[in-house]
């Protein structure tokens, strides 16, 4: 477990503050006991409601203010404590808090005394920052899961543990199917699969996972439904898909080939952009997360960068998988012109900042349609593998996208003449061609006759597509693309 051991390291070091960004405080609490059990010290937790446990210095009643009083008393602490503060950052703009904590931390560095701070993610005052080191606590690993999973397994009544079987293989998918769940959770879900099966069931464990994530409101498990065969079109964007299919394995990393970052896709609206994002989760077979950042922005200060936070922490821990960030443009609306106290902006930072240093496999797939709204830091080169521009299909594509949705409505392309709606059709979107193609089937059935090739003609020649009325948009958006991003058909 890396992160305790950093601490670990830290504390051995004598760096006498360390600031911990988690959202598992019974996790960290957890580390602390066992690193201060390691080192021969003694833990003492505070935090506003509880006070300090145990009990440090006199307990004499006092005239500071709680968290003053908390500082005053990791001051006097004896040689060998390690104290934790919980939710510190509702205190760390105050000058008096700011002052002690640089007095504390010179005092300390002569002692084996150790403040630990917790709380949100936090910019730390210039004052201290160097006195202050900065961490972040990851969920929890394999590695921990298992020992989850060995505890659990330890203390089920003899008449269900008899009929379950841990092999190497099992627990490995046990494992796997929790990853991305807090300490708190795993426990939960791994009692929820024996009540729920009697034994340790991946399939339950995942779903109740799914569950989970959900409710964070944040990140939504996507069961792929589409794949590539259902996108017309795109070659050069399908050809790089297909090219790093195996890009995510052992194998492709030994050879030295980093994980793929992932990519941006820009483009006309209704052209399939979503749709081809929905296809490389199967393509890849990964499971596939959709970040919903407009649930991000929560009502407090600070609370949605946590939110943002706890997101991409999610998606790492369950990584290898895919990470959908749709209509990026709406996502992060506002970052341009700050109407929102700088929130947004700061939520976009987080992002930014998590897509330039990730080293889990989480690939992300982006898609928007309104690049002016786009922060430009976004597109800078390294941030995504590649940027695609999807513009509206060409004849060859818009037959093959008709070839696609007959073939959906049970009908044999072969029957109707492709080539002559692709060439009636220009200018459509998918979308449009989709929905002439079921517009026709549905005078068809009205009429109690099969579809005929005239039902699909005539669709079409009603249809004003889109691309017609916003022509001075698609041809800025051409014009853009066409310096910056690769054309993906
Ligand atoms: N290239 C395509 N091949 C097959 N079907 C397509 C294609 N493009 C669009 N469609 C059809 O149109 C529907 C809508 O497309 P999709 O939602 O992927 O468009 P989009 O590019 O994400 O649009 P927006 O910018 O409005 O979000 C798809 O579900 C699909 O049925
Ligand atoms: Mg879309």
């Amino acid at each position: 477990m890396d992160s305790k051991r950093e601490i670990e390291t830290l504390i051995r070091s004598k760096y006498p503050i360390l600031y911990v960004v988690s959202y598992e405080e019974r996790r960290v609490e957890l580390a602390l006991q066992s690193i201060a059990t390691t080192l021969s010290r003694t833990l003492h937790t505070w935090s506003l409601t509880q006070g300090m446990k145990p009990v440090l210095g006199s307990g004499a009643k006092s005239t500071l203010s709680p968290e003053l009083e908390a500082l005053a008393q990791v001051y006097e602490a004896p040689d060998g404590t390690i104290v934790m503060l919980r939710d510190f950052h509702h205190y760390m703009r105050d000058p008096r808090v700011l002052r002690l904590l640089r007095d504390i931390a010179a005092r300390l560095r002569e002692k084996k005394t150790s403040l630990i701070l917790t709380g949100s993610p936090l910019e730390l005052h210039p004052d201290i920052e160097k006195d202050v080191s900065l961490l972040n606590f990851p969920l929890p690993d394999g590695d921990e899961i298992g020992k989850l999973l060995d505890t659990a397994y330890g203390s089920l009544p003899e008449e269900i543990r008899s009929k379950i079987e841990l092999t190497a293989d099992n627990r490995e998918r046990i494992v796997k199917s929790a990853q991305g769940l807090t300490i708190n959770e795993v426990e939960a879900v791994l009692a929820r699969s024996i009540v729920e099966s009697k034994t340790f069931d991946p399939g339950v464990i995942q779903k109740e996972k799914e569950q989970v994530v959900r409710k964070s409101g944040v990140l939504q498990y996507f069961q792929p439904d589409s794949s590539l065969s259902d996108v017309g079109g795109m070659n050069i964007l399908k050809d790089w898909l297909n090219q790093r299919t195996g890009n995510f394995t052992d194998a492709a990393r030994e050879f030295g080939i980093p994980a793929p970052k992932g990519i941006l896709m820009l483009g006309v609206q209704g052209c399939g952009k979503s749709l081809t994002a929905k296809a490389i989760a199967s393509l890849w077979n990964l499971p596939m997360l959709r970040l919903d950042v407009g649930s991000i922005f929560g009502q407090y200060v600070g609370q949605s960068e946590m939110q943002m936070r706890k997101a991409l922490a999610t998606a790492e821990a369950i990584s290898p998988c895919i990470l959908w960030v749709d209509e990026l443009e709406k996502a992060f609306a506002g970052t341009r012109n700050s109407g929102d106290s700088g929130a947004s902006s700061r939520v976009f930072a987080t992002f930014l900042t998590w897509m330039q240093e990730k080293k889990s496999p989480v690939f992300i797939v982006a898609t928007g349609n309104d690049v002016s709204a786009l922060p430009p830091e976004l597109l800078r080169k390294g941030r995504f593998d590649e940027i695609f521009f999807i513009d509206l299909p060409e004849q060859k594509e818009r037959e093959d996208i008709f070839r696609i949705h007959i073939g959906k409505r049970k009908r044999d392309p072969k029957k109707y003449k492709l080539k002559v709606l692709a060439e009636k059709s220009e200018g459509f979107n998918g979308a449009e061609i989709e929905t002439c193609v079921l517009a026709a089937l549905q005078r068809a059935f009205f009429e109690k006759r099969e579809l005929t090739q005239a039902d699909l003609a005539a669709e079409v020649e009603a249809c004003v597509p889109l691309s017609v009325m916003m022509a001075e948009d698609i041809s800025a958006l051409r014009d853009w693309a066409s310096m910056r991003a690769r054309s993906a058909g």
